[in-house]
């Protein structure tokens, strides 16, 4: 098969040629699409983070599509700019890919600076990539990194690799920490909410808790986690002393009374169900989530889509359809056998606001606030 990248060189050197179809431009219009929305929505993504004393690393690549001038763009930490930064430095295999991004060409970056015990004072360092002409944004894109005297147990690779997917421990903690911080600052800045203000928060397919093992910074809040993975949930229960942790069935009810909770959060997991099961559980989740309840799911949006290289047609049929199953996905064969529970599913937002506001009032869909994924904010008060 060709790879996706390569066909979508082919589409655009067609498209200049005067080549294609109508609907063929449409379909490589949509792709595209997600490929710009991973430079404007994820905008950039750490693929390392080394804290050797007080000397901190981080490396990656940040895409500024916005500046005139690429180095214009400032890497902070906390606030204040990094001490050393090397930036825009050359990246042949991410221009390869998003080949419709000029900037894509040159945006590794690797910089340096040095931290004290106060700059973890929140529990978290922030780094963020302020572009001049957009400096409000930077905050919502905003990666997060723990404090390693506070970091509780971390699973082995293999537990983390079912979970996101690679057996990566800076992506699971870095992943974890960013979901964790950003869905705080949403809370607060949109809501004007604190994590503080619930008493009763469930993480809805915790897994090894990669999200709600920061809760433990809220000791005040009864966090309870459920998985249908018993093995992640018999780890939480050894390791995690903040929370409760049940092991659930595939599908509901779940044994908890009606009214339970008032903050609901669920990171990739409505990306794994079929669309029955989606209703049973957004009907379950409603049943037990108290009067004016938040719940905070995730899905893959255009930008993970982009990510992902997905291709052009799937893409095209997502809009189209509103919920379209990709196929199996093999991560949980292990742990629940294999089975048509665990599948690879992606939503358009107008199926979201329809579908899912049949349960819940939709608050917001925010691109890529859940790392990668988008995330629906929603409140129960229908
Ligand atoms: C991609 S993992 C994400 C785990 C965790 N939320 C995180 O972000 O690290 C998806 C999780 O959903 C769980 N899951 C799948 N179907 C479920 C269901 N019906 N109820 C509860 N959890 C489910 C899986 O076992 C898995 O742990």
């Amino acid at each position: 098969m060709i790879p996706n990248s390569v066909l979508n060189k082919i589409n655009h050197l067609a498209r200049l040629l005067g080549f294609r179809t109508e609907q063929d431009s449409e379909l490589y219009s949509v792709s595209t699409e997600c490929l710009t929305a991973v430079a404007n929505e994820i905008q950039w993504l750490i693929d390392d983070v080394k804290l050797d004393g007080s000397k901190l690393s981080v490396s990656g690549w940040a895409i500024n599509n916005f500046d005139k001038r690429a180095k214009d763009a400032e890497f902070l930490i906390n606030g204040r700019l990094f001490e050393q930064v090397s930036y825009p430095l050359a990246s042949p295999d991410l221009q390869s890919i998003y080949f419709n991004i000029p900037r894509a060409k040159k945006a590794r970056f690797k910089c340096q600076t040095t931290v004290n015990k106060d700059d973890f004072r929140t529990g978290f360092l922030r780094l963020e990539f302020a572009l001049q002409v957009a400096k409000g944004q930077a905050r919502r894109k905003a990666w997060y990194y723990p404090d390693p005297e506070l970091e509780l147990s971390l699973p082995d690779e293999s537990r983390i690799k079912r979970v996101i997917g690679v057996p990566n421990r800076t992506s699971y903690i870095v992943g974890g920490s960013t979901i964790f911080s950003r869905f705080e600052a949403y809370l607060k800045d949109k809501l004007q909410r604190e994590y503080s203000d619930f008493q009763d928060v469930l993480d809805w397919g915790c897994g090894s808790a990669r999200v709600s093992r920061y809760f433990h910074l809220f000791p005040q809040v009864n966090l309870v986690g459920v998985d249908i993975d018993k093995d992640n949930i018999d780890w939480c229960r050894k390791n995690l002393k903040h929370g409760s942790f049940f092991a659930i069935e595939l599908s509901p009810p779940m044994e908890f009374s009606d009214n339970s909770f008032d903050l609901i959060i669920s990171v990739s997991v409505l990306t794994h169900l079929n669309e029955i099961g989606q209703h049973l559980w957004l009907q379950e989740l409603k049943r037990i989530s108290r009067p004016n309840a938040i719940l905070m799911l995730t899905i893959m949006g255009k930008s993970i889509m982009g990510l992902l290289q997905t291709e052009a047609s799937t893409i095209e049929s997502v809009e189209s359809l509103g919920f379209k199953v990709l196929g199996h996905n093999p991560d949980l064969d292990d742990s629940i056998g294999k089975n048509d529970h665990y599948l690879n599913v992606m939503h358009s937002h107008d199926y979201i606001r329809k579908e899912w506001g049949r349960y819940f009032t939709v608050v917001d869909i925010v691109p890529a606030l859940a790392a990668n994924q988008d995330t629906v904010v929603l409140i129960n008060n229908k």
